[in-house]
């Protein structure tokens, strides 16, 4: 991380500020003077502002099961959020890795460390995600197949990458994509001529949503979930 980003996150100081403290002189990493605002900071080291040793919060990270009617996102005027969800401290330097729509339920993940999220989201690393999908329509064999083998979303060129789907009952289905495009689940199947009524996140890659959280519920992960990423 840089380290006028570091400073403002474990001061009061704005960017800017931390800014003009580095440029001044006036913050050390293990006993040497830094005036680049860029340099980059780890763990391991030991940072002072003038006197002051600055301690480092341990990153964190959290899986939610979100209920319908909470957004995926940090601030919004007229519904709850996911982070509104979360009775913690410093909420403003948590971010989602990987959204639901509002009316899509389960396993979101929020953390304050970019480059663990990074590895969730980035879409060259095809990190799998599995749903609980209800179809309004049964859906035929044939249109299961499109499903699977790649199918043409509506105003993009690409057809999706395969996919794996498999059926729980007449409208219940369990897919599994490596993608995060826009809506992408109910756009797969809007694309066969069905109606995705109910989607809710099973897992991410490794991560399964613990079955002893109820909708609205929250826990940290624990060191085997963080590093399974
Ligand atoms: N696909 C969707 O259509 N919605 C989601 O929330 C997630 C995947």
């Amino acid at each position: 991380m840089r380290l006028d980003r570091y400073l403002s996150q474990v001061t009061e100081l704005s960017r800017s500020e931390s800014r003009q403290m580095i440029r001044a002189g006036r913050v050390s990493i293990d006993g040497s003077v830094i005036t680049q605002p860029t340099h980059q900071v780890d763990s391991v080291t030991q940072i002072h502002l003038d006197e002051q040793l600055l301690e480092r919060p341990l990153p964190r990270y959290y899986m939610v099961n979100k209920p319908a009617g909470v957004v995926c996102a940090t601030r919004d005027p007229s519904h709850r959020t996911i982070l509104d969800l979360l009775d913690l401290g410093r909420p403003e330097t948590l971010h989602i890795a990987g959204r639901l729509d509002i009316d899509a339920t389960g396993l979101v993940l929020v953390t304050d460390d970019g480059q663990w999220s990074h590895r969730i989201t980035s879409p060259s690393r095809s990190c799998g995600k599995t749903y609980l999908v209800t179809l309004k329509h049964p859906l035929q064999q044939e249109q299961a197949a499109t499903i699977r083998q790649g199918v043409s979303l509506r105003n993009e060129e690409k057809p999706t990458r395969p996919a794996d789907l498999q059926q729980l009952d007449e409208t219940q289905w369990r897919l599994t994509i490596s993608e995060g495009r826009y809506h992408q689940v109910k756009r797969m199947f809007a694309a066969v001529g069905n109606r995705v009524v109910g989607l809710h996140r099973l897992s991410i890659g490794p991560l399964t949503l613990d079955e002893h959280l109820s909708a609205g519920d929250y826990r940290a992960l624990s060191q085997n979930e963080i590093d399974s990423f």
